[in-house]
């Protein structure tokens, strides 16, 4: 018999076919990508191809025939739902009603408003089943070593005063995601599904929420949907302020976390070294000293990984109440697209105070 949790992938696209079946193969020996699932057979077979090296058994299916194919498949506890993140919501929903537990791609939701019908869904069917399946999202920086290691830093600095997070990112012509349709038909464009990212990385290593938020919103990149740049200032819970800039497309890219205290600041700055591109999380202390440490990108795999066992647990220990791993729970996720909602509302009302919606 198969030892290890056999899965399932539906999308085919980019994301599929260059990180999750690269990352699921360097954790082959837990997990078994049994099927990929597209709307077409064109592009099912296209991500087949790539996955056969590593999943030789793996079986192509499309169309609502092979949708139903793999929900009916008892011997798959688990999918990933990798789609336009229009239709991530409404195919985790039908997943999960099926029994399967489910990894969704971020961003968890389009808005809070879906988040909203989701969660209402989530925990009806969880209330009328016995084994309550997994809603994980896929966001990765709360993986990310650079991020866990660098929040047991937090106490080094002392008594937080501010927070700032620069993000110039690099979306332009040659970045593959650069002409994707789905992004540029969602409300919140690049800016919603690049930024969790960013407010995931704030949110995890501040360890506190975000109350409030005042943003500007600009277009000035033609080539990109609207906003482009945003400028907020944000409350957070703990009393401190700071800021969140983020420009989708620079040409200079540079991205950094920092943390100033009353004895110090911590920074995370996106970088490379020795051609492996990581993250650079340094302290400066209070002697005038810094430290500096470089965490390779790995948070891919440590999240998958970490579903995996989750799933893999969870089969084992049926009876009692096993708690998944928070990191990845659907909630983190929706927390993450509640902060950007509110900056982006804020940014059409013109910097009015928009309090972030709690969940
Ligand atoms: C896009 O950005 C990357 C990273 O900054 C850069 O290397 C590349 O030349 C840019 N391409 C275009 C078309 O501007
Ligand atoms: C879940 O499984 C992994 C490995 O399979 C194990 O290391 C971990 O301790 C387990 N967690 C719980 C809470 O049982």
């Amino acid at each position: 018999m198969e030892k290890r949790t056999q899965i399932a992938i539906l999308g085919a696209g980019i994301f599929v076919r260059t990180q999750y079946l690269p990352r699921l193969a360097e954790v082959s020996q837990l997990v078994l990508v049994k099927s990929i699932w597209s709307r077409t057979q064109e592009s099912a077979t296209g991500a087949v191809e790539i996955a056969r090296k590593h999943f030789p058994e793996v079986e192509c299916k499309w169309g609502d025939e092979g949708l139903d194919e793999i929900i009916r498949d008892d011997s798959i506890p688990a999918v990933a739902v990798v789609l336009a993140g229009q239709a991530q919501v409404d195919m985790s929903l039908r997943l999960l009603k099926a029994g399967k537990h489910v990894l969704q791609e971020k961003p968890a939701a389009a808005s809070t408003t879906e988040i909203e019908m989701a969660l209402s869904s989530y925990r009806a069917l969880c209330a009328s089943s016995p084994n309550k399946p997994i809603w994980a999202v896929a966001e990765n920086y709360r993986f990310e070593p650079a991020f866990v290691e660098c929040k047991k830093l937090l106490p080094d600095i002392g008594e937080m005063m501010n927070v700032q997070v620069i993000v110039e990112g690099s979306m332009n012509s040659s970045n593959p995601y650069f002409s994707s349709s789905w992004r540029r038909n969602f409300a919140g464009g690049f800016m919603l599904d690049m930024g969790v990212h960013f407010i995931a990385g704030l949110r995890m290593l501040v360890g506190c929420e975000i109350t409030s938020v005042s943003a500007t919103t600009t277009h000035v990149d033609l080539t990109l949907p609207p906003p482009d740049i945003l400028s907020s200032s944000f409350q957070l819970d703990n009393g401190c302020s700071g800021v969140f800039v983020m420009i989708v497309s620079s040409k200079s890219p540079k991205i950094f976390w920092r943390v100033v205290g009353l004895k110090g600041t911590l920074q995370l700055e996106r970088g490379s070294q020795d051609g492996r591109h990581g993250y650079l999380a340094t302290l400066y202390g209070a002697d005038g000293r810094s430290k500096s440490t470089f965490y390779s990108f790995n948070g891919v795999t440590e999240e998958l990984k970490a579903f995996i066992n989750d799933i893999s647990n969870m089969t084992l220990k049926k009876e009692s109440g096993y708690e998944a791993e928070p990191r990845c729970s659907y909630l983190e996720g929706a927390r993450d697209v509640a902060v950007l909602e509110a900056m982006l509302e804020s940014g059409h009302k013109c910097g009015e105070v928009v309090s972030v919606r709690k969940f």
